[in-house]
């Protein structure tokens, strides 16, 4: 199929049609939506008032483009190159996960509970969001960041310059690198807890675009980072220091247990805005 002309509404309604087989009527408006806002720089505004309008060859060009990813089944954020994250544009691409609305459920219960001149360390950054979400919302926080992907790293350090927030983004695996040695005063993270046996229980599309070590523990134990972090945390976070967890569902109750096992005090789960067990903040004594 092709748009009935090349006008702003004729793309629109192209696209919208072109995707509800495969996304059903309200995700594909709303992608349809998202790439005429950030492709063409079209707003919802303009679509209303200016319908009429033409796009040029190239943008009917890109317009094509956009709904082959996407029937593809790539995701749109990899394709706009973008995605928001609390307030935050932050850049994405298929070597770093794309930022999840729960996640940003964490950081809200982290910033309520945060003060003035933390001394804060994300592990398993990715993109960066949750330590450049921090450091907006904390400037006088010391926010420092790791991964063990490199690629990942250089898309953090990308975001943190492009929003001019100051985040120390180092490249430190976990598992095997030493600790830095300094204190903090909150650890936070949102590590890789899927089982590689859960791989087919999962969306085609997350599996064939997003990366691997992500989303994948590398032993059979869904407990493998979040025993290493706390272990890390019970050695650098100050007395009355905080860790938080982003939790996979299933295993929230087991990192609980863990986490009190190993001598944490305060520990409380959450739910998150669709009533599943994700969050995690525990204490150190
Ligand atoms: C679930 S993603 C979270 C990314 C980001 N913090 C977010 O919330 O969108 C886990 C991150 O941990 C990183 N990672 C995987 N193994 C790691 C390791 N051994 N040490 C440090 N980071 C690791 C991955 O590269 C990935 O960026």
């Amino acid at each position: 199929m092709n748009p009935a002309n090349n006008s702003i509404a004729a793309v629109f309604e192209f696209l919208k049609a072109e995707l509800i087989p495969v996304y059903g009527e309200r995700e594909a408006q709303s992608m349809a939506y998202q790439v005429m806002h950030s492709a063409f720089n079209v707003s919802r505004l303009d679509l209303i008032t200016k319908a009429d309008q033409k796009l040029s060859e190239s943008q009917i060009v890109t317009s094509f483009k956009h709904r082959d990813q996407l029937l593809r089944g790539e995701p749109l954020q990899y394709i706009l190159g973008s995605t928001m994250f609390y307030d935050l544009e932050i850049k994405v691409a298929p070597g770093v996960l794309i930022p999840r609305p729960e996640t940003e459920e964490l950081v809200a219960w982290f910033l309520s509970e945060a003060q003035e001149n933390e001394d804060v360390w994300d592990i398993g950054t990715g993109s960066g969001c949750i330590a450049l979400a921090i450091k907006k919302d904390k400037p006088s926080a010391n926010v420092l960041a790791s991964d063990s992907q490199n690629e990942a790293l250089q898309i953090a350090k990308d975001n943190g310059q492009g929003l001019k927030l100051d985040v120390e983004f180092i490249l430190h695996d976990i598992l095997t690198d030493l600790p830095p040695k300094k204190s903090f005063t909150r650890i936070i993270s949102n590590p890789p807890y899927i089982l590689q046996e859960e791989s087919k229980s999962m969306p085609q599309n997350v599996l064939d675009h997003e990366p691997h070590a992500a989303l994948f523990t590398t032993t059979n134990d869904p407990l493998q980072f979040y025993r290493k972090i706390t272990e890390v945390a019970n050695d650098l976070l100050v007395s009355g220091g905080k860790l938080y967890f982003e939790c996979h569902e299933e295993h929230a109750l087991k990192v609980y247990e863990m986490v009190v096992e190993m001598g944490m005090k305060e520990v409380e789960l959450r739910t998150d805005m669709q009533g599943k067990q994700r969050m995690l903040r525990a204490s150190k004594v």
